[in-house]
This record gives C-alpha cells, structure tokens and sequence, in this order.
C-alpha cells in the first residue's frame, strides 16, 4: 500500500477484540519506530506509559468521558508532553549554546 493509499485508508477504531493481545516485544518495535518523529530543537519532550492493568485503565476512563473503549483496549499508551522544553529560558539557553558550539567548529 503506498502512502497516499494508507492515508485515505486510516480510521479510528473504538471497538476491539477482547481474544487479541499486543506483545510487549510488538508494542517495544512500534514505540521504537514511533521515537523517530520530529521534535522541536530535537528536544524528543515526551514520555511514554504504557498499561495493561485493567483497574488503573478503568480509572482512566473516568478521565476520559467515560468512553468504554479505554478499558475495552488490551492496553493504553498514554504520552506526556513536557512542556518545560519549550519555555523561553529553555530554548535561549538551548540556541546559546548551539551558537558557541558553532563558532567554536568553525575556528
Ligand atoms: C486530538 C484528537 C482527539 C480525539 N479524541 C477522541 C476521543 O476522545 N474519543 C474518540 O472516540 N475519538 C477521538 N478522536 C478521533 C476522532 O473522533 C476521529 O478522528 C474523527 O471522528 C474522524 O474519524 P476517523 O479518524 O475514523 O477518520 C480524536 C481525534 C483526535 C485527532
């Protein structure tokens, strides 16, 4: 399928096999895979949970609407932001220090 194909292909799905469960080493690969995206300054500010125990999941859909199919999943990947990367003291500091880095490799 290419890209274009897979595009127009993709929907949400909110109802899900009770019988089919997702490998750890499976979930680890598409995690893996996911790590590439880009992020801004590179800074990759995001944490990953991953969970399967059923009655944390069942708190979570209280968190969520309600919606049943937060339990109904084998398992919720749930993915923190972290947002101090993207302060202003951050990013200067950041930019400061690529600067000097810069000046210093072209000497
Ligand atoms: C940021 C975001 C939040 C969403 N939150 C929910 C949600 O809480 N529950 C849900 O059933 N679908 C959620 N969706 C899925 C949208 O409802 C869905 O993408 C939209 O109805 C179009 O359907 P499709 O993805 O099958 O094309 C969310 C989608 C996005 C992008």
């Amino acid at each position: 399928m290419d890209f274009l194909n897979y595009l127009d292909a993709r929907k949400s799905v909110r109802h899900f096999k009770q019988q089919v469960t997702i490998s750890n080493e499976e979930i680890f690969n598409i995690l893996n895979h996911a790590a590439n995206a880009p992020s801004g300054n590179n800074a990759q500010p995001w944490k990953v949970i991953v969970i399967k125990n059923k009655s944390v999941m069942k708190m979570l859909q209280k968190f969520s609407y309600n919606q049943e199919q937060v339990t109904q999943a084998s398992m919720i990947i749930l993915i923190l932001g972290d947002k101090s990367h993207y302060n202003t003291d951050y990013l200067i500091a950041n930019q400061l220090k690529h600067n000097i880095s810069d000046k210093r490799e072209n000497q």
